[in-house]
């Protein structure tokens, strides 16, 4: 599939299950920390300087948003979390919202969890990746920030993401820099591959 990433339109921000669009249009969804670097891996994708959190909606309520790239595919900024100044209520909230897009199988095709490339992963970087797990989908682990490692960090850090993810086999890890373009075309070869298999499928 070839993806024109210039065509980029932002379609809404969904509160709710009543929101999700539900036409057969892959979805690629970006889960991560607040503050990983998942509104910038979006923008540095569609080579944008702010197109994903110009989407976001403002205040603290948590939203999905939707990218259509190219009338091919969604792009689905999950809501961050970890987020240490946020209330009992809005932790709820999201717990609810992200476990409501989870129930329904048919909305993901590719799932890419955003973690830092400078740390070992949180607890809740490996809850999130149990969620992917759980959906028996395709999903990747993009490691983002790497223009803040040192190159000898590289490798071991990869090894302390892989191995505290408990990732299986299968999920690659991209090393990514949404602030130097690293990884941007291995990212963007994943998405169109997978978003591929499943427009042939329907
Ligand atoms: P929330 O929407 O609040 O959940 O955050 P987010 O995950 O969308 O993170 P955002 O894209 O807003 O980035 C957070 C901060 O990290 C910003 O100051 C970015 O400039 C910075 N940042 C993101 N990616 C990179 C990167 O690859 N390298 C460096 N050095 N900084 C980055
Ligand atoms: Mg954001």
């Amino acid at each position: 599939m070839s993806l024109n990433t210039q065509k980029v339109e932002f379609v809404r921000s969904a509160s709710g299950p009543k929101d999700f669009p539900r036409e057969s249009l892959p979805q690629v969804a970006f889960a991560g920390r607040s503050n990983v670097g998942k509104s910038s891996v979006i923008n540095r994708l569609l080579n944008r300087k702010n197109f994903a959190r110009v989407g976001s909606a403002p205040g603290k309520t948590v939203h999905i948003n939707y990218f259509l790239v190219d009338e091919k595919l969604y792009l689905v900024d999950l809501p961050g979390y970890g987020y240490a100044q946020v209330s009992q209520a809005e932790k709820d909230r999201w717990a609810r919202l992200i476990q409501s897009w989870f129930d329904d199988p048919t909305l993901m095709t590719l799932g890419v969890l955003i973690v830092d490339a400078r740390h070992k992963p949180t607890a809740n970087d490996v809850t999130m990746a149990d969620y992917f797990k759980a959906t028996g989908k395709p999903w990747v682990v993009v490691a983002n920030k790497l223009d803040k490692l040192k190159k000898s960090e590289i490798e071991p850090n990869l090894a302390l993401i892989r191995e505290t993810l408990a990732l299986p086999d299968g999920v690659e890890i991209v090393p990514f820099s949404a602030e130097k373009g690293t990884g941007r075309e291995e990212l963007l070869g994943l998405i169109t591959a997978h978003a591929e298999g499943r427009s042939a499928q329907t």
